[in-house]
């Protein structure tokens, strides 16, 4: 179980950061994680400046050429873990794979992650991030 994909609405803001985050945590690179949206509405559009300037701040290295991507029918199949950022997003991804893929797709944390689109909150989309990618390493590793 190493390959993982973080999912959220636009691809700009949460699933974003949370890659780049596990991408840092991740220190042995022992993982492979990208990011992808449930929508289509963001496609190509560059990482909201918004988590880039969150990222900026606490020193987590990002590729700003990263644009957003929808996550399509082979991703479902090539990943081997399906993070959605909150839960429209879960019930998103069961829709969208019909059933074919429910025990890879999960929530980030209970409760999700609160979209800083709406809320304008990137400090504490920061900190849900992180504190959650932390948990899914451990997770990870403790299945290895
Ligand atoms: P994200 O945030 O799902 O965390 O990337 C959003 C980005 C764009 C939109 C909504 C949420 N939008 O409505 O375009």
């Amino acid at each position: 179980m190493n390959k993982v994909v973080f999912v959220c609405l636009g691809n700009i803001c949460r699933s974003p950061m949370a890659e780049f985050i596990m991408k840092a945590l991740d220190q042995d690179g022992s993982l492979h994680i990208e990011s992808r949206a449930t929508s289509s509405w963001e496609h190509g559009n560059p990482v909201h400046q918004g988590t880039q300037k969150i990222l900026r701040k606490y020193g987590v290295s990002f590729d700003s050429s990263k644009g957003s991507q929808q996550i399509s029918q082979s991703d479902f199949e090539f990943f081997d873990l399906i993070v959605g950022m909150d839960e429209s997003n879960v019930e998103d991804l069961l829709q969208i794979s019909a059933g074919r893929y429910d025990d890879k797709i999960k929530l980030f944390r209970p409760g999700g992650v609160p979209d800083p689109w709406y809320t304008g909150d990137f400090e504490e989309t920061y900190k849900l991030v992180t504190a959650g990618c932390r948990d899914w390493l451990q997770w990870i590793k403790d299945r290895q």
